[in-house]
């Protein structure tokens, strides 16, 4: 596939060298944890901050981000895919001052893991991280073969859990998989959805210990579990979804924007791995 796309928004470093966006993949075992509501007010916590953030639905099947950004995009991936539009067209600017790149309800039959979408979406991530600071990826749940692929291409990794039981055993298979199959020996974990603000330090421990019992990436080491931050489960949130706001422009005092701002500081002040 061509990918062809204007650089005229190209960020450079000092030296003049094009800068790579940093890219990270959010993700999570069992669905409907919050990993589009988290991807979404992340990057509007990090475009505050001052950086380029570009968010990439990768749920091709269920995407969603366009729903809870209220957009109604007239050109999605499907078209980039299907060579209809360039993808120049394809990105589109988000209330929050980021920029979307959205898969729309046309890419049901690319919710298999094909030699074309492997080769699509590859292309479209190389030609957008010279453009942007950050690229976000919003996955889909579980661990299809879609699914790792779009994690694979991302150098960092969000796991979203929440404190049900369910949750924990789903984000622990996960990291069992990404372990294994893509050897990483660091991953972020945001706990969404706790009781009390504080209540996702323990959880991020309880899992870690279980990874250091049952998991070894092929170097032979558990993977080391980075904790992000926590977001209290917080009606402000479904408020924010149900009107297809941002919950950082909604309610920029409540707990769980709060827990999200957090989230983009501590993501900040890691380097990247
Ligand atoms: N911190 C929270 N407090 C209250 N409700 C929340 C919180 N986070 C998410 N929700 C609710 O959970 C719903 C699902 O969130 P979201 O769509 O972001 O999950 P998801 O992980 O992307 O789902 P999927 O696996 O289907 O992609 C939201 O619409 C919202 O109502
Ligand atoms: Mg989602």
């Amino acid at each position: 596939m061509m990918v062809s796309m204007s650089t005229s928004a190209t960020p450079t470093s000092t030296n003049g060298a094009t800068r790579l966006a940093r890219t990270v993949a959010i993700t999570s075992g069992k669905g409907g944890v919050g990993k589009t509501f988290v991807s979404a007010n992340l990057a509007a916590a990090l475009t505050r901050q001052g950086l380029k953030v570009l968010v990439l639905d990768a749920d091709l099947g269920l995407a969603n981000l366009d729903v809870v950004l209220n957009l109604y995009p007239k050109i999605t991936l499907h078209d980039v895919f299907t060579g209809k539009a360039q993808l120049d067209e394809a990105i589109l600017p988000a209330p929050g001052g980021f920029s979307v790149l959205l898969a729309g309800s046309g890419l049901v039959e690319y919710s298999r893991l094909t030699p074309e979408v492997r080769d699509q979406l590859h292309n479209i991530m190389e030609a957008v991280k010279p453009r942007f600071d950050v690229l976000l990826i919003d996955t889909g749940a579980g661990i299809s073969d879609v699914v790792l692929y779009a994690v694979s291409l991302a150098h960092e990794v969000i796991v979203v859990a929440t404190p049900e039981p369910t949750s924990m055993t789903d984000a622990y298979a996960t990291i069992k998989v990404l372990s294994s199959q893509q050897s990483r020996d660091q991953l972020n974990l945001v706990v969404n959805q706790v009781g009390r603000s504080g209540d996702g330090r323990a959880i991020c421990n309880q899992l870690q210990q279980v990874v250091e019992r049952f998991v070894q990436s092929p170097a032979g080491q558990a993977p080391r579990l980075n904790f992000l931050g926590d977001v209290p489960l917080d009606s402000s949130v479904r408020e924010a979804v149900q009107k297809r706001q941002l919950l950082l422009e909604l309610h920029p005092g409540s707990p769980a924007s709060m827990g999200i701002v957090q989230v983009a500081t501590r993501l900040l002040s890691r380097q990247p791995a």
